[in-house]
């Protein structure tokens, strides 16, 4: 296994980065609630990236935000929900590159700005509001107003929902390579990583890692919003490009989404979610948000009280996602 690792390290610092993120995250037990369940649980703090103001998506901008850089775009187009973090990500990396950065969000342009919106308007990105629309809508419209943009003399780099596109997945296949090295620190091995997922690109980086190196833990990623089927294959086609970028291969069996934890909708919070995020707040002096993390908790506390990761060391993927909490 040594000899993949270092092998795929290789492979993985031979693509540019901006690096933006601070790394590597910490990684520790989760003391209270280890002991409340009996079993061994750890959480890998991507939170804690700290470019603006840190999460999964910090990641994946270091090596969004050199391809942009190296196509010399002078301004970036990209969409999400209301309240995406990735858009204020994409917002916080392109100004402070000098780039202008436009932002399609889904939903009614608020009255008063509130949790990442708030964010996006202090760094002085131009929003696009779209009502009512999905996510195949958020594409379109933002590929709509990339194409405005260009016919205005702009050039322009666009990047899909999440920035979950091979290049940003692989951000996630750098951070398993991490966790391997936080694995070796700890003198431990994990049997499971359990995290959240939706745009996929977090999942399919983590598996592209696993595959390539012949780690033996399990990855299960819980839905957000996006039903099982939809998401696994989601998932299974992005790890494949993202493996092909690192000549490899990825295998259909490895996805593992788990949809129980969604409640009503994405977005849309769970009493479930409502009570893990509390929980982590008061044991572990964490916070989650409602969205991704919250729910994510929500299924762990589930697998655990339920018994199913019993004799199992896990460790749960902390995602960021945090400035929802003022939303
Ligand atoms: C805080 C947070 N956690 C998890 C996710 C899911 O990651 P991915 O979109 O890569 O599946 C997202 C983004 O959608 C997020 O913003």
């Amino acid at each position: 296994m040594k000899e993949a690792i270092d092998y795929l390290k290789r492979k993985l610092d031979a693509f540019p980065r901006v690096p933006m993120s601070l790394l590597p995250t910490p990684c520790h037990r989760l003391n209270a609630i280890s002991e409340m369940y009996g079993v061994e649980v750890f959480c890998k703090r991507d939170d804690l990236t700290g470019f603006g103001f840190g999460g999964n998506k910090t990641r994946k901008l270091d090596l969004l935000l050199a391809e942009a850089l190296d196509y010399e775009c002078d301004t970036i187009v990209t969409s999400g929900g209301i309240q995406s973090n990735f858009c204020r990500i994409t917002a916080a990396a392109g100004i402070y590159r000098g780039l202008s950065v436009h932002l399609v969000l889904g939903g009614q342009a608020p009255e008063t700005l509130t949790g990442n919106l708030v964010l996006d308007e202090i760094l002085g990105a131009t929003t696009h509001f779209v009502e009512a629309a999905g996510f195949k809508d958020l594409e379109e419209e933002s590929k709509r107003v990339a194409r405005e943009l260009e016919s205005q003399g702009r050039k322009v780099f666009r990047i899909p929902v999440g920035g979950s596109v091979p290049m940003g997945a692989m951000a996630y296949t750098m951070a398993f390579t991490e966790i391997l090295d936080d694995q070796e620190r700890l003198g431990i091995t994990f049997d499971h990583i359990i995290h959240a997922s939706e745009s996929g690109g977090t999942q399919a980086g983590l598996i592209t890692g696993k595959l390539a190196t012949g780690w033996r833990g399990n990855i299960t990623g819980i839905s957000a919003g996006t039903d099982r089927a939809t998401l696994e294959e989601k998932i299974a086609v992005l790890a494949n490009e993202t493996a092909h970028l690192l000549e490899g291969r990825a295998e259909r069996d490895a996805v593992v989404v788990d949809d129980a934890y969604i409640g009503e909708g994405y977005a849309i919070p769970t009493c479930a979610g409502e009570r893990a995020v509390r929980l982590f707040a008061e044991k572990e002096g964490i916070f989650l948000d409602h969205v991704y993390t919250g729910k994510a908790a929500s299924g762990l506390l589930d697998w655990l009280e339920k018994g199913r990761l019993k004799g199992q060391r896990v460790l749960f993927l902390h995602t960021g996602g945090t400035p929802e909490l003022f939303a």
